[in-house]
C-alpha cells in the first residue's frame, strides 16, 4: 500500500439561465406552486436552452473550467474525464470526450460516461479516488451533467415537477505532503430489483424509439414516487452509517452532509434516521429541483462559495437514484 492520499482540489458549476417556477408548471400540467412546495419542498428548477447551447457537454465545459482554474492545475494535466449522466449528448460516443474537444484538453487523457442515475457523482468520485490511490492517474476531473428536461414527460404531474438541469464538476488530485485533505472511505451499492421504480424504458436495445412508442410518450421517464420514497429514506440513512462505519468516523464528527437532492421529506427523514444535527445539512432544492448526480456536487460547490464548507471540514455525500443506485462518501476537504 502506498500513502497517497486524495483531494477535490477544485470545483465549479453550471446552471441554464432559464428559470421554470412552479406558478410556470401550474401552466402545464394541473398542478399547484403549494403542492408541489409542500410535497417536495422545490420551488423553481433550472431548465437548459437548446438553442442557447446548454447541452450536457456545455454545461460540462463551463463547470470543468471553473473546477479547473480553482484547482490551480493547466487542463492538459487532467488524465482523464468522468462524465455522470444519464442524458448523454448522445449514444455514440461519450459524452465525456465530447467535454475533452469542447475543453481544448489535447493530452488525448482517458474518457468515460458513468451512468448511476442519481448516485453518479458519489460512484465517479469512488471511482477517481481509487485509480488516484492506485497511481493510474494523477488529475481526474469528474464532472456531472444532467440535462433531465430532455427525458421528462411534461404531461405527467406526478414527475415533471421535480427535475431540473445543471452541472457541477470537481478535479480529484493527490493531497500535497504537509496537508490533511483525504477520500476517507466511500461506499456503493445498487439493488437491481427495484428498477421499475424509476426507468426511461423506451429508446434503448430493447425497446428502439418508433411512431407508436413516441405516441405511448415511452421515451420519457416513468416513475413510481411513492416506491422510490420509502426506499430512498432507509437506503440513503444506510449507506451513509455504513460508509461512517467503514471509516470510524462517528455522525458527531461530521461537519457537514451533503444529501441527494430529491425532496426535503427524503432529506428530513434521512437526517432523522442518522440523528444528524439539520443545521449541518446542505440543503438548495428549492432553487434547482432534482438535477440527478449534479445535485451533491452543485450544493458543495455553493456551500464552499458561500464560505461554509472549509478546508479542514469533514463532510459526508450520500445519494440515491434509479437502479436502485445508491452511494456515500466520507472525506476532509
Ligand atoms: N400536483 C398536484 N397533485 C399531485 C401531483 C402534482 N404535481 N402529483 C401527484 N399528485 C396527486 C396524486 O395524483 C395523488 O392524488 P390521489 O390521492 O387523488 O391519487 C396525491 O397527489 C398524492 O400522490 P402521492 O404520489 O402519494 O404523493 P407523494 O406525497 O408521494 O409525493 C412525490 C409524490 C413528490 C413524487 C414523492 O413520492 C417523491 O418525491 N418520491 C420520490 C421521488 C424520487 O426520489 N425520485 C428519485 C429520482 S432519482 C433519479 O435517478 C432521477
Amino acid at each position: 500500500m502506498n500513502n497517497i492520499k486524495t483531494k477535490i482540489l477544485g470545483t465549479g458549476i453550471y446552471l441554464p439561465k432559464q428559470i421554470v417556477t412552479n406558478f410556470d408548471l401550474e401552466k402545464i400540467v394541473d398542478t399547484s406552486d403549494q403542492w408541489i412546495y409542500e410535497r417536495t419542498g422545490i420551488k423553481q428548477r433550472r431548465i437548459s436552452s437548446k438553442e442557447g447551447g446548454e447541452y450536457p457537454s456545455d454545461m460540462g465545459k463551463f463547470a470543468a473550467e471553473e473546477a479547473i482554474k480553482n484547482a490551480g492545475i493547466n487542463k492538459n494535466d487532467i488524465d482523464m474525464i468522468i462524465l455522470t449522466t444519464a442524458t448523454p449528448d448522445m449514444p455514440i460516443p461519450n459524452t465525456a470526450s465530447i467535454l475533452q474537444t469542447k475543453l481544448g484538453i489535447t493530452n488525448h487523457c482517458a474518457c468515460m460516461d458513468l451512468l448511476a442515475a442519481c448516485s453518479g457523482f458519489v460512484y465517479g468520485l469512488t471511482v477517481a479516488d481509487s485509480l488516484i490511490k492506485n497511481q493510474q492517474a494523477k488529475n481526474v476531473l469528474v464532472a456531472a451533467s444532467e440535462m433531465l428536461s430532455s427525458s421528462t414527460n411534461w404531461q405527467d404531474r406526478n414527475s415533471c415537477i421535480l427535475f431540473g438541469d445543471g452541472c457541477g464538476a470537481a478535479v480529484i488530485g493527490i493531497t500535497p505532503n504537509e496537508e490533511e485533505s483525504d477520500i476517507f472511505a466511500s461506499k456503493l451499492s445498487a439493488d437491481g430489483t427495484g428498477r421499475e421504480f424509476l426507468d426511461q424504458p423506451a429508446g434503448g436495445s430493447v425497446t428502439p424509439i418508433t411512431a407508436d412508442i413516441l405516441l405511448k410518450r415511452e421515451q420519457y421517464i416513468q416513475m413510481k414516487g411513492r416506491d422510490m420514497f420509502k426506499v430512498a429514506t432507509r437506503t440513503l440513512a444506510d449507506v451513509a452509517r455504513h460508509t461512517l462505519d467503514k471509516a470510524n468516523i462517528s455522525v458527531e464528527s461530521v461537519d457537514w452532509l451533503i444529501p441527494h437532492q430529491a425532496n426535503i421529506r427524503i432529506i428530513n427523514k434521512t437526517v432523522e434516521l442518522l440523528q444528524f444535527d439539520p443545521s449541518k445539512v446542505i440543503i438548495n432544492i428549492e432553487n434547482y429541483g432534482n438535477t440527478s448526480s449534479a445535485t451533491i456536487p452543485i450544493a458543495f460547490h455553493e456551500a464552499i462559495t458561500a464560505g461554509k464548507i472549509k478546508r479542514g471540514d469533514t463532510v459526508v455525500f450520500v445519494a440515491f437514484g434509479a437502479g436502485l443506485t445508491s452511494g456515500a462518501t466520507v472525506f476532509k476537504y
